[in-house]
């Protein structure tokens, strides 16, 4: 795992653009995307860039459960929003989170992922080590499933809507087990309230208690983090 620590959300998204393009050079094919505030510049510097998705398909982590496509708040709605409306892929897959069958639904995610072998995979950190919404205690082995969000997650998230009470209590989330089998990973984390994650992730135990140390066993994974977000790190 190779950290590097950036200036800023700038200086990140530049750099995580670089290892896109030298790896859409060489030929891939999927992209795995997430969303939340940590990936937003990088988002940015790729729609104003000269790439072209439109023969390549997009997986993401993660919706909602009971979050329409239209709702500002689902992660479809931020797909769009940030990245699809100006770069549209041939097909950008997300869970629907509005599928009346969840079971059916958790099913068909896996079959697209078994169909789509991520070639780069961007992702996100919870501050209690989540990556995708796969909370402390999860399987590494997990596939995609329906989850409970943690108390804390509902709370990190509140600030997105307008009262903590729309919060969904549940997603559909990709498993460590479909993160994992990405080719490449990068993962940005921004800001001190990251600092415990980034420090059990980089230098703890790899323990299910702290879902983003299973990167530890990956062989390329790139995590792109500010000062504050490193600040914790012994070497
Ligand atoms: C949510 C998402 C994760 C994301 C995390 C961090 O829980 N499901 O995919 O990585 O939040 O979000 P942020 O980047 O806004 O801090």
């Amino acid at each position: 795992m190779k950290v590097v620590t950036v200036k800023d959300q700038v200086e990140g998204g530049a750099l995580a653009l670089d290892i896109l393009r030298e790896k859409v050079a060489v030929g891939a094919q999927t992209l795995g995307l997430a969303t939340g505030s940590s990936p937003l510049e990088f988002y940015k510097q790729v729609r104003e860039s000269d790439l072209d998705f439109s023969q390549m398909t997009s997986v993401n982590l993660d919706e909602y459960v009971g979050l329409t496509a239209e709702d500002p708040q689902s992660y479809r709605y931020f797909m769009q929003e940030n990245l699809f409306d100006a770069k549209p892929f041939k097909v950008s897959y997300l869970p629907d989170g509005t599928a009346e069958d969840k079971e059916a639904e958790v099913v068909r995610y896996n079959e697209i992922l078994k169909a789509h072998p991520v070639d780069f995979q961007i992702l996100g950190i919870g501050r209690n080590g989540h990556i995708g919404f796969n909370e402390p205690g999860t399987s590494f082995e997990q596939e995609t499933s329906i989850v409970d969000l943690q108390e804390s997650t509902i709370e990190a998230n509140a600030r997105f809507f307008e009262d903590i009470s729309q919060v969904p209590t549940q997603a559909y989330s990709m498993g460590i087990k479909n993160i994992l089998s990405a080719k490449t990973i990068v993962l940005f984390a921004y800001g001190v309230d990251k600092a415990k994650a980034i420090q059990g992730m980089v230098e703890g135990p790899v323990t299910e208690d702290m879902p983003a140390s299973a990167l530890q066993n990956h062989a390329d994974v790139v995590i792109i983090a500010d000062e504050a977000a490193t600040s914790l790190l012994t070497k």
